[in-house]
This record gives C-alpha cells, sequence and structure tokens, in this order.
C-alpha cells in the first residue's frame, strides 16, 4: 500500500487547522447569528461552548485521528479493531455531515465568487440599494447556480493537486492578509456614527431573551466555526506526525477563529447599527453591510476586491477540508483513485447544492420542517449533526478507550510531560461533561 500523505511541519497542521476553521462560519455565520439570536449573551454562550466543551473535542478527535492514521470512517475500525459493530460504523454520520455542510457551503461560496466580480466591476457605489443587491444574488436562478459550480470546481482541483503544493503557501500570506483587513474594517465601524448601539449589542448581554433555541444555536455554531464533529480534524489528524504537540496546536487554533469570529462581529454590528439596519437581518448580513461600508471609504473600491479575495481564500481553505473527509472516506474505504474519488464527491455535492440554491429562489415554496432546503440543511448540520457527531465521538473515546491509551496519545508517549491535572481534567470533560451537556441539549430542543 502507498504510504499515507503527511503534513510537512508543524508551521503546515498549524496552517492547515486554521484554514478549515476560519472561514464563512466566522465572517458570514457568526455575525448573523449574533444579529438573529441577541447579541452578547448569545456571544458568552457561544464561549462557554467553545472553550468547555470544543476544545476538549478537538483534543479528542486529534487523539482519535493520529492513533488511528486513517481517514474517519476507518478511524472507529481501526481503533475497534472490528470488535464492536456498532462503534466501528460511527465514523459515517461524520462522512454524511461533512457532504451536508459542503453543499450549502459551497452556495455561499458562490455567492463570495460573485462578490468579487462585483467588486472589481466597482458596483458598490453610494446610493446602491445593497440589500436589493444581494437579493438578486442569492434569489435569482443562473446568476448563484453559475457562482456555485466554480466554487465546487475550485475546490475540487485544489483538492485533486494535494493540498500540500499551493494552498498552504499561500495560506502564509492570505490569513494575516484578511486578519488586517477585518481589524482595519472593525476599526472603521466603530468611529462610524450611531456605533455605540452595535457595540452595546455586543457586549452587554441580556439574558432575560436567552432560550433554548438560543442555547442551540450557539453549541452549533462552536461546533461549526471550530469544524468539530464531523471528522475533518480526525482526518487532518492522520497526517499529522507524532510528534506534534496535540493540546497547544488545537487551543493555538480556538483562539484564532475566536479572534477572527469576534473581530468581525465587530467590524459588522455597529455598522449594521449606523446604518440603520437590523441585526436580524439574517443570512445576508455580511454581503449587504461590508459593501455598504467600502462605497464609503477612500480606495474602497480597491479594498473591497482584497476583501473578497481573502474572503474567497478563507473559505475555500474550509472547504477542501471537508471535502478531504469525503474523498479520504471514498478513495481508502473503497480503493477508489484519489482523482476518480474527488470526481465523484465533487459530483454528488454539486447536485444537492443546485437544489440548495435553487431554494432559495424558484423552489422557495418547497420547505422541509418549514425551511427551504439550504436553510434545513444549514440546521440540521450545525445543529444536529455536528454535536451528535461529537456526541458520539467523546462517547467513544471517553468510554471505549482506555485512560492510559488517551493519555498516551495526547502526552505523545509522555514524551511532552503534560501537567497530570491538565490531562486528567480534559479527560473528566471527555468521559462526563460533554457528553451530559450535548445530550440534554439536543433532547431538550428535540422534545420541544
Ligand atoms: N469551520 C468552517 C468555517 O468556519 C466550516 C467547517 C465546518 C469546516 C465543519 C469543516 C467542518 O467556515
Amino acid at each position: 500500500m502507498k504510504e499515507r500523505d503527511s503534513f510537512g511541519n508543524h508551521f503546515g497542521v498549524l496552517v492547515a487547522l486554521a484554514g478549515s476553521a476560519v472561514g464563512l462560519g466566522n465572517l458570514w455565520r457568526f455575525p448573523y447569528l449574533v444579529g438573529t439570536n441577541g447579541g452578547a449573551s448569545f456571544i458568552i454562550i457561544y464561549l462557554f461552548f467553545v472553550f468547555v466543551i470544543c476544545l476538549p473535542l478537538m483534543f479528542t478527535e486529534f487523539v482519535i485521528g493520529r492513533r488511528s492514521q486513517n481517514n474517519v470512517f476507518g478511524a472507529f475500525r481501526t481503533l475497534t479493531q472490528g470488535k464492536k459493530p456498532f462503534w466501528g460504523k460511527i465514523g459515517a454520520i461524520s462522512v454524511l455531515c461533512a457532504f451536508v455542510i459542503l453543499s450549502f457551503y459551497c452556495v455561499v461560496g458562490g455567492w463570495t465568487i460573485n462578490y468579487l466580480v462585483k467588486s472589481v466591476l466597482m458596483q458598490f457605489t453610494e446610493g446602491v440599494n445593497f440589500q436589493q443587491m444581494f437579493e438578486h444574488s442569492s434569489t435569482s436562478t443562473t446568476v448563484p447556480l453559475i457562482y456555485t459550480l466554480i466554487y465546487v470546481f475550485l475546490t475540487a482541483l485544489i483538492v485533486i493537486m494535494g493540498v500540500k503544493n499551493g494552498i498552504e503557501k499561500y495560506s502564509k500570506i492570505m490569513m494575516p492578509l484578511l486578519f488586517l483587513m477585518v481589524i482595519a474594517i472593525a476599526v472603521h465601524s466603530l468611529t462610524l456614527p450611531g456605533a455605540s448601539e452595535g457595540v452595546k449589542f455586543l457586549f452587554y448581554p441580556d439574558f432575560s431573551k436567552v432560550t433554548g433555541d438560543t442555547v442551540l444555536a450557539a453549541m452549533g455554531q462552536a461546533f461549526f466555526s471550530l469544524s468539530i464533529g464531523c471528522g475533518t480534524i480526525i482526518t487532518y489528524a492522520s497526517y499529522v506526525k507524532k510528534e506534534e504537540n496535540i493540546i497547544s496546536s488545537s487551543a493555538a487554533t480556538a483562539i484564532m477563529d475566536l479572534i477572527f469570529a469576534m473581530l468581525a462581529g465587530v467590524a459588522i454590528m455597529p455598522a449594521v447599527f449606523a446604518f440603520g439596519l437590523s441585526p436580524s437581518e439574517g443570512p445576508g448580513l455580511l454581503f449587504v453591510i461590508i459593501p455598504q461600508i467600502f462605497s464609503q471609504i477612500p480606495f474602497g473600491s480597491v479594498l473591497a476586491i482584497l476583501f473578497f479575495i481573502v474572503l474567497f481564500f478563507a473559505a475555500l481553505t474550509s472547504s477542501i477540508s471537508l471535502l478531504e473527509v469525503v474523498v479520504a472516506f471514498l478513495s481508502e474505504e473503497f480503493k477508489m483513485k484519489r482523482s476518480w474519488a474527488t470526481f465523484t464527491a465533487s459530483l454528488s455535492v454539486t447536485i444537492v447544492a443546485v437544489l440548495c440554491s435553487l431554494s432559495l429562489g424558484l423552489l422557495n415554496d418547497w420547505t422541509i420542517c418549514k425551511l427551504p432546503l439550504f436553510d434545513f440543511l444549514d440546521k440540521l448540520s450545525a445543529d444536529f449533526l455536528l454535536p451528535i457527531g461529537g456526541l458520539l465521538f467523546v462517547i467513544f473515546a471517553g468510554w471505549k478507550m482506555s485512560d492510559e491509551e488517551y493519555f498516551d496519545e495526547l502526552s505523545n508517549g509522555n514524551t511532552l510531560k503534560q501537567k497530570r491535572w491538565l490531562l486528567y481534567a480534559i479527560r473528566f470533560i471527555v468521559k462526563y461533561i460533554a457528553p451530559i451537556v450535548i445530550l440534554i441539549i439536543l433532547i431538550s430542543c428535540l422534545l420541544k
């Protein structure tokens, strides 16, 4: 058998993890969820999930992936040595989940290409109705479809060419650039007249408005943003060398991801209030606010091009991590050639993505649980499939793997000399806290 690919060095691992985590989840999904779920109180609940539940889960995915050196489906079979038929198959739900996320993610990825083209054509000028512009870009029939197809094609192309040759190189430039751009937009946004209302919205919690749905959405967003629960980390970790420090790499990724999300919030929310728009605008928020900001500032048209390039790039590094889950599964489980596996996966994604895109316009009346397909898949995957995947991972690692095995992997065979209390605290969360919290929230939302 051909030797498995692996990341070149520590920096490559960090870039790949951060590339997967930082994406549309931070810049598109987080601000609009903050807006529709009441602001600061949502953020506080979100922080709880990031640090208390998702970070230990990230360590756990790392442990599973690196120990098994296998794709997400094969990982559980390897670790159970074929002796536990149920647990050996739990990876299937992750593959399904990655597929579902990718299907609507590519539609939003298509919007970013569309907005990049608009910025090159200098369409962001003062006086334009940006809400109408977004409506047209997302609900018409052919335009969003074409961009979605281009987006899927580009994602597939990179996965075929291999992640190492190229994407890693560009990420080193794009990520810092995205960071600088979001900071600059945030600073500008804060200086707009009326911005203080937005700051208040982001930082003064009003817990009286918190409902079960707020908690569910915050949990789902934490999973989504950190790429937890559908095996992306398991898949990437299977390419990681034994020397890598799991705890510090995961913590660095989580903190970076959080910083991007918070900056996106500060970049967008004050502007929302300054422009007199409603924070509960929904999925169009980013695409309405950002062009409007660029239409008002000097060199805005050039900066807009730069912004949409880096946004597109951030989205791409996340979607390749999703596609990689499906491709690694197909190529290792069904012994398909990598290029053939990528083709099969992308073609299937394209079909669902096309339906998702159409569900916002032409097929809007065709609903599942009262939601158009796009919104249904978004909610299904983030709020349910990812947490269910995560739940199975922690139960597996907490109860089917021994303490020794788990600690051995976390501390690289005890060569890292991790603090004992830290290891025990992580183990305690993985065994008890995370499963109980996730279960309670899922059950109470399903019974509602
Ligand atoms: N974390 C990515 C983002 O924030 C999306 C993603 C979810 C990627 C799940 C992989 C797995 O955009």
